[in-house]
């Protein structure tokens, strides 16, 4: 199949936004997904499809949250750790907004038109499975426990679009303390809410394996790269970007990333992941940036800024090698 025969610009908006109108909806979503090269692939390189961009009030509106605990107030803006630099310029807050992966709420990189019946607050993190003490954490507990700072971690997805971003949050490893990991603990698994009430692409789209899930090895994720993220850009994550908890993983394509998290199981197996489970061939489990292992279907040994549109050369562990690349030899 030729995967740019009909790109997604190009079709109709009502194929987009109410897919319950063409009858049988399985079958018109798969008919959807052909037609835009995802069945039995994945993800997308494709841009908006739709009309013009909103303003950035509007944007900023789509996307902000409720109700957050006043400890909020305690945490942003943290203060930057000048261990990390981009070594690139910064991406505008606007367009990493606006081109977003959140498939529970869009295929099409518009999840800030979907996101407004999304309630994150308030909210329930569980960490679970294989540790001594299981515990749930709620937003105020993530504030007020856990030593927030910014980080400016460059992020590359696995479609060859890449950002420079300053996450707020704090290193996985220290909530994993907590929990006192056992030593059959040998994978963390990551969850995403399952509300299909409140997030119209997971009844949308019923071929992808939902919940959202994915996992690291547990060196992996002890790593002190692995942020718990809980804003950006200063401030609390906007819906589209995950609120309120998220896991941003530098050296590995922003799929293994899940956004707005309920659940972190520790475990003795390798988890089932979402894209992996999906579609194995072009999605693997370990997914570390790697400009000399091309995607089935597109190459990754240069990658795009969002906003920019500068086009750099995809670095090994996307640049991380000096703090990851112990792992893998
Ligand atoms: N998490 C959930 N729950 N659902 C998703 O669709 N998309 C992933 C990842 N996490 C995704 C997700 C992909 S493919 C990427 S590239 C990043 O989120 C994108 O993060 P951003 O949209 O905040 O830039």
């Amino acid at each position: 199949m030729n995967f740019f025969v009909r790109r997604p610009w190009d079709l109709p908006q009502k194929l987009h936004t109410t897919p319950e109108v063409f009858g049988d909806r399985k079958q018109h979503r798969r008919d959807f997904l052909k037609s835009m090269g995802v069945a039995g692939s994945g993800l997308l390189t494709a841009g908006i499809a739709g009309c013009s961009k909103p303003t950035p009030e509007e944007l900023e509106q789509a996307g902000q949250v409720e109700s957050l605990p006043e400890s909020k107030d305690t945490i942003f803006p943290a203060a930057r750790n000048e261990a990390f630099e981009y070594g690139r310029p910064e991406t505008d807050q606007f367009e990493a907004a606006y081109y977003t992966n959140f498939y529970e709420f869009s295929v099409q990189k518009d999840s800030y038109r979907y996101v407004e019946p999304f309630k994150p607050t308030p909210w329930t993190l569980e960490v679970a499975g294989e540790c001594d003490n299981p515990r749930k954490f709620d937003l105020d507990e993530l504030y007020k426990e856990f030593q927030h700072e910014e980080r400016a971690y460059r992020f590359r997805c696995v479609e060859a679009w890449a950002m420079c971003v300053p996450w707020t949050g704090f290193p996985l490893n220290k909530l994993l303390e907590k929990v006192s990991p056992k030593s059959s603990a040998k994978y963390v698994s990551f969850q995403t809410f399952y509300r299909p009430e409140q997030a119209r692409g997971i009844e949308a789209y019923p071929e992808f394996p939902w919940p959202y899930t994915e996992g690291l090895t547990i060196e992996e994720a002890r790593n002190e790269l692995v942020l718990l993220a809980t804003g950006v850009f200063g401030e609390p994550l906007p819906k589209q970007h995950g609120a309120p908890v998220r896991v941003v993983i530098p050296w590995k394509y922003g799929f293994k990333g899940a956004k707005s998290i309920v659940r972190i199981q520790l475990m003795d197996k390798k988890p089932v992941t979402f894209w992996n489970d999906y579609n194995p061939r072009e999605y693997g489990f370990e997914a570390n940036v790697d400009p000399t292992v091309p995607h089935p279907r597109w190459s990754q040994a240069r990658e795009r800024m969002l906003g920019s549109g500068d086009s750099f050369e995809t670095l090994p562990f996307n640049g991380y090698g000096d703090y990851v690349g112990s792992l893998y030899s």
